[in-house]
């Protein structure tokens, strides 16, 4: 098959092209917006290109049989949902003139019956526009991803290991199913070969259902030994929130908002049928932490090189 990927440059997509490389035949082709500082990882196409800027990266569909869509725009300031909206409208118009077949989509958890976030939604907007082309969407819908390099997990660390007190809303007590890397990865490979989870929207999951405050409790006890002190009061509104999680990370606050505002949302699987379909064994939390920091969940030693491209250790 030839496979395209989208946002090959991002946390996920580097990855992914890496396991496509080692763990497939099929040939890649990927999509980066500054092909003269994208190091591949192997043997790909590399078409540049940007999905905002119609006739300048259809290129990258020619011939392309599956396509992965890695692509957000919440990294940059304005109104990131219309940016995500044109990109998406621009993408799958250009996969149905190429006749791509399948696209595989990796979206947001959320349960659809309450108010979701603007990020949230905006991950929904996404996944209308591109079910309403021709190709046959695969969606997989993920809560945090936990891997060095994820931006929401870097929030949580840096939160976690950075302070030893916390005030926290309300949020804190929200349940999540965060998700590593790895699982992601596999469940991405693995709907590749399965012809019938095309059209089909999946929840996919890691082995624990955690609140933020647990979450942050064990991020900190792995990274530092310490357990930090977290008491939620009601008077913290998520722009509040958004503003202290600026203040004491590094993530961009174009990127901390929205992803702020999309914590009151609980993002648990309640449908598991592609769990039980395909054979990924959901990894624990506690290890998939252990190995975005670069710890041996084995042995407790830190790696010398990390396990995953994209160091970003504290
Ligand atoms: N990380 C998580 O915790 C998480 C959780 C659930 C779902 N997801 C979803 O997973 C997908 C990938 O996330 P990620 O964490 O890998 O994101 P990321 O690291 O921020 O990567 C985003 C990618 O999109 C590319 N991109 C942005 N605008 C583009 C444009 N106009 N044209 C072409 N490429 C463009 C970026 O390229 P440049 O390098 O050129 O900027 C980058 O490669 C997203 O849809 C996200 O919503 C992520």
């Amino acid at each position: 098959m030839n496979v395209l990927v989208t946002g090959a440059t991002g946390f996920v997509g580097r990855r992914l092209v890496t396991a496509l490389l080692a763990e497939t035949a099929h040939d890649v082709t990927v999509l980066v917006r500054d092909a003269d500082a994208y190091d591949p990882p192997g043997d790909v196409t590399v078409v540049e290109g940007d999905v905002l800027e119609p006739g300048g990266f259809e290129a990258s569909l020619e011939s392309v049989d599956v396509a992965y869509y890695l692509i957000h725009a919440m990294d940059a300031s304005g109104d990131f949902a219309a940016r995500d909206r044109r990109a998406a409208r621009n993408f799958s118009l250009a996969a149905n003139a190429a006749g791509v077949e399948r696209i595989v989509y990796l979206s947001g958890l959320g349960s659809d019956a309450d108010e979701l976030s603007s990020h949230l939604a905006s991950r929904r907007e996404v996944e209308s526009i591109l079910t309403a082309g021709a190709a046959d969407v695969t969606v997989l819908r993920a809560a945090i991803i936990v891997g060095d390099g994820s931006a929401s997990f870097r929030m949580i660390r840096q939160l976690a290991t950075r302070l030893p007190v916390m005030i926290t809303p309300q949020w804190i007590k929200t349940p999540c199913q965060p998700i590593a890397i790895d699982d992601i990865v596999a469940y991405c490979l693995a709907v590749l070969e399965r012809p019938e989870t095309a059209g089909e929207t999946y929840e996919i999951g890691g082995a624990d259902v955690l609140t933020y405050r647990e979450m942050l409790t064990e991020t900190a006890e792995i990274a530092t030994g310490r357990r930090p002190l977290i008491v939620p009061v009601p008077i913290l509104s998520p722009r509040l929130s958004a503003y202290w999680v600026g203040l004491v990370t590094d993530v961009p606050k174009e990127l901390a908002y929205p992803l702020i505002g999309g914590v009151r949302n609980p993002v648990v699987v309640t449908d598991d049928r592609l769990a039980r379909l395909v054979d990924v064994e959901p990894t624990p939390f506690d290890v998939a932490v252990r190995r975005a920091l670069g710890i041996d969940p084995e042995s407790g030693a830190h790696l010398e090189t990390p396990t995953q491209p994209g160091q970003d250790a504290e």
